[in-house]
């Protein structure tokens, strides 16, 4: 098999620096990603297990000035409730122990914003962010077709998962944007093949140091085909 160039010069973490490093980042340098490690990442997370092996994910990634169209549009629609039209329920409330984590969440997540709990306004302007992809520069949805439902969503958290493992690898940060899956009539321009969006992904230029071990080169070509598709 052909060995990929751009893998074999990389330096990986181990699996536990990995596992570490990884966190929800809100906060993002303009710098874009290269193109080729944005190739790896999904070259890699393309190996994450499936039901059947169906591979049921459909990536679109967007940046430049189909990113920016995208946010204003997303900013727009967020800012108006009433437009909210989510391909799934939004509205379950968590209970007990579930709702202690929540909240701890949010306490910890505006606590470090310095937005009281009071401050709705504050709070808003925070959710707000998310439709900003908080500034970074590419912003990766991952959507299936219908009829998948559950099960096949559940693939797409593996793939979601080893997506953003895969990004720390190479020194890249993410968060997982479920705010991004509210108003998805606005995302239909970037699929054809849209009919439900599972979740959405904004990343950033590496601001980490750089992986130390070399890539293990029986790694070289994935399983089958990367169903990425880039836009700008
Ligand atoms: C499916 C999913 C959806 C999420 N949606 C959002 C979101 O819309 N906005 C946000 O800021 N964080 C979102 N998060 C990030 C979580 O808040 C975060 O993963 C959690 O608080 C744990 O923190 P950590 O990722 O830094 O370990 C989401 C995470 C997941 C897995």
């Amino acid at each position: 098999m052909k060995k990929n160039a751009s893998l074999s010069v990389l330096e990986t973490l181990s699996f536990d620096e990995v596992l570490f490093r990884r966190r929800s980042v809100r906060g993002y340098l303009a710098d874009e990603v290269p193109a080729d490690v944005l190739r790896d990442v999904f070259g890699l997370a393309q190996r994450a297990p499936s039901n059947c092996n169906v591979q049921p994910w459909i990536v679109h990634v967007v940046s430049g000035d189909a990113r920016h169209d995208l946010r204003d549009k997303l900013l727009a629609a967020a800012r108006c409730p009433e437009k909210l039209n989510p391909d799934w329920p939004v509205d379950i409330r968590f209970e007990g122990v579930f709702r202690e984590h929540q909240f701890d969440a949010a306490a910890q997540l505006y606590g470090a914003l310095g937005v009281e709990r009071q401050d709705m306004a504050g709070r808003n302007d925070a959710y707000l962010r998310n439709f900003a992809f908080f500034d970074a520069p590419h912003v990766a949805f991952i959507f299936m077709p219908l009829p998948f439902d559950v099960r096949q969503a559940t693939d797409c958290g593996m793939y979601a998962q080893t997506l953003m493992l895969a990004m720390v690898s190479r020194g890249i940060d993410s968060c997982a944007q479920g705010a991004l899956t509210l108003y998805p009539a606005w995302c239909a321009n970037t699929s054809a093949s849209r009919r439900r969006i599972g979740c959405c992904w904004a990343f950033p230029l590496a601001t980490k140091t750089p992986a130390r071990r070399p890539m293990p080169p029986a790694w070289a070509g994935a399983r089958c085909p990367s169903a990425v598709q880039f836009h700008r």
